[in-house]
């Protein structure tokens, strides 16, 4: 039976947990706060900042486990490279979480392995973001380079914008680095995450496409199979292989792109179940979380299947705590509907409580719909 210790316990985290122990699997949960969502169904929880390089050693030293599994971005990976070299597995790669915890360092690979990205520079100060932002062509997007969920993450229209822009991002930057990624702004017709499974042993495996819809740096909705031309299919494919192939190791990676009318351009991506996935909790014979569950724990994958389905999430409104939920009974009242409340302590503005799911014809309003009747309740709200 493999000991798996999970750094990061959030929503992802809890149905991946859930799927590993339905595969015999131990699972420790560790994360900044008690209580976090993944804690709740794992056999023991451990409460530290994945930021913390001292605590982090720790707890891998005390608990020796077979495999370390991150959830979140926001880790002190160089411990995991460290352990690595130790001999401790880490999923997929010690590398892989490192290089995808800075968005510099994914796009540097992705762009030595010939992937296509949009025009993208670095910039250090206000005065080199003004330099690049010109050279590149209004607008353009800037994002700190360590940074999730859209923290410091705004479109500059013109010059005039640059000087908010980087202070904004300076503001939501996360670690020592004051850096940020300049971008040309796609204008593209769809976006998708292309879930794509590496196995121990067995080809590289590809879910049907997911196209989502972003607000605020979050998704709010995701639908499964986005339409696309075989060709424009073929493409993300074999750059997802690419890059996933070159980070090695076992397990599901979330891989963006843009999809113009005509190409497909690389964004980033996530070695480990991606929140716009959540979707195949519905859609799919075997979820994210499941296909995670199998890859790294060795074992067969022998179909994905896939119905229509899709996703919408619930936010909390204010600041509170120990959250009350009502309209679940209406939401669920219709069939194929279900919904998935990931029991977080506490609410604050916009934080993602819960998610809608639904399958069949018209998935998509359909989650909508049950999302819209589920409202989040605190005693301060
Ligand atoms: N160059 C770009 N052009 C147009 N939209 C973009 C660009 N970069 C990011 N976005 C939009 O912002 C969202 C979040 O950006 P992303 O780089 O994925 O950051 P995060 O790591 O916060 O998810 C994307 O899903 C997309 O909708
Ligand atoms: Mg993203």
């Amino acid at each position: 039976m493999k000991n798996i210790l999970l750094l990061g316990s959030g929503e992802l985290g809890k149905e991946f947990v859930i799927s590993a122990k339905r595969l015999g699997a131990t699972v420790i949960a560790c994360d900044s706060y008690a209580g976090a969502p993944a804690m709740q169904v794992a056999d023991q929880s451990c409460v530290f900042s994945m930021l913390d390089e001292a605590a982090l050693r720790a707890a891998i030293a005390e608990h020796q486990p077979d495999l370390i599994v991150p959830e979140i971005e926001a880790i002190r990976t160089e411990v995991l490279l460290d352990v690595e070299r130790e001999g401790f597995e880490v999923i997929p790669t010690a590398r892989a979480a490192n290089l995808t915890m800075n968005r510099d360092r994914i796009r540097d690979v992705a762009v030595g392995l010939g992937v296509r990205t949009a025009k993208f520079a670095y910039a250090e100060t206000a005065a080199d973001l003004m330099r690049e932002a010109e050279a590149i062509g209004f607008p353009v997007v800037i994002k700190p380079v360590m940074s999730s969920s859209g923290k410091g993450q705004s479109v500059a229209k013109t010059a005039q914008d640059i000087q908010a822009s980087w202070d904004y991002a300076c503001a939501g930057m996360r670690g020592d680095r004051q850096k940020v990624i300049v971008e040309e702004f796609i204008h593209f017709e769809y976006e998708i995450t292309l879930l794509t499974v590496r196995q121990r042993s067995g080809p590289t495996l590809f879910c049907p496409p997911i196209g989502h819809v972003q607000e605020r740096g979050d998704y709010q909705y995701s639908w499964q199979p986005q339409g696309m031309r075989p060709e424009l299919l073929a493409q993300a494919q074999s750059m997802a292989d690419t890059v996933t192939a070159d980070l090695g190791g076992a397990g599901i990676f979330g891989v963006e792109f843009f999809v113009t009318a005509d190409e497909v351009i690389f964004s980033e991506l996530s070695p480990r179940p991606h929140d716009t996935g959540m979707v195949t909790m519905i859609s799919q014979n075997l979820s994210e979380f499941d296909l995670h569950a199998r890859a790294v724990l060795g074992l067969p994958i022998p179909k994905i299947e896939a119905v229509e389905g899709a996703s919408a999430v619930v936010l909390a409104t204010g600041n509170g705590s120990s959250p009350t939920y009502s309209g679940v009974s209406e939401a669920l009242s219709e069939a194929d509907v279900d919904v998935r409340i990931f029991g977080k302590p506490t609410t604050r503005p916009y934080r993602r409580m819960a998610v809608a799911l639904a399958k069949g014809q018209d998935a998509l309003s359909r989650a909508r719909a049950a999302a819209a009747k589920i409202k989040v309740h605190t005693e301060q709200n």
